[in-house]
């Protein structure tokens, strides 16, 4: 088989009713938005994700982390899709259902054509109360945000005030010590149950319960694909190991499977 996929693979990708895809952070790497384990150079090793995107940092000091937030959403405005998000919005034109679950808070994999993609940790560009939980409309990135030099990673920012009650605005994301949003859960989870091939694209496949769904796949037949740069910890689903990077593997993968 060209690219040095197996004749397996290949058939079974061409074959399947149901694809679910998980991505990491490496997925969106290659668009210039740093990931949580591997990159930490330039301003992203200032920031410790794990002390910053926790509740009690943001009670303890709710400008830095609204301010660290606000970073995140401008940075990845300015990123592209890449490559690997294209290839997986490709995939719904070629398989009958595909489910596209991701780690990542940004918004690549819709910005590439995705039609529905289940955001486990939430999303930079969601906002609620902290204390009421309502969701609050914005923040829109504007044109002088987006064409200004990269914005400095530290800038403290304070949060706006809820309309109903007065408390802080917080990001829409999942933080450390959060449970998963309920309903994406259960897609995730009914997909990986569902499905007959599961991507596991650019994860470290270390946070749970996300790193749950390919084993919960595996459990009920499906064949484990793992994406990434190094291996991550799924050896033992006797799946395929595609070693490279996002945004060159799956263009090759979907086109050797559907040329
Ligand atoms: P990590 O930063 O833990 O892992 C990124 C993975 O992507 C690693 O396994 C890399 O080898 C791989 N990788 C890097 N560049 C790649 C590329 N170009 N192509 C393919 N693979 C590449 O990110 P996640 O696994 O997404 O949670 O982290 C999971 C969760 O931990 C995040 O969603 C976040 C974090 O703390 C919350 O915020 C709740």
């Amino acid at each position: 088989m060209s690219d040095g996929f197996s004749r397996e693979l290949i058939q079974r990708l061409r074959e399947a009713r149901h694809i679910l895809v998980l991505s990491g952070a490496g997925a969106s790497a290659e668009s210039g938005i740093p990931t949580f384990r591997d990159a930490l150079t330039g301003l992203w090793e200032r920031f410790d994700p794990s002390q910053l995107a926790t509740a009690e940092a943001f009670q303890a000091d709710p400008e830095m982390v609204w301010g660290w937030q606000e970073w995140q959403r401008t940075l990845a405005a300015r990123c592209q899709p890449n490559p690997g998000h294209l290839a997986i919005a490709r995939l719904q034109t070629l398989v009958p259902h595909v489910t596209v679950a991701t780690q990542n808070v940004d918004d690549l994999h819709e910005r590439a054509g995705s039609d529905t993609v289940v955001h486990l940790h939430g999303s930079i560009h969601s906002s609620r109360c902290f204390d009421c939980g309502v969701d609050w409309a914005g923040p829109v990135p504007t044109e002088a945000e987006l064409s200004a030099d990269a914005p400095e990673g530290g800038r403290r920012l304070a949060p706006p005030r809820c309309l109903d009650c007065g408390g802080m605005i917080r990001p829409g994301v999942v933080w450390f010590g959060e449970p998963m949003p309920q309903r994406e859960w259960s897609i995730a989870e009914y997909a990986a149950m569902a499905c007959d091939v599961a991507i596991v694209v650019g994860t470290s496949s270390v946070v749970y319960p996300a790193a749950e769904l390919p084993r919960l796949a595996h459990s009920w037949g499906a064949l484990v694909v793992e994406v990434n740069l190094e291996r991550g910890g799924l050896e033992d689903l006797g799946g395929h190991f595609l070693g490279g990077a996002a945004g060159q593997v799956l263009p090759a993968l979907v086109d050797t499977a559907w040329p």
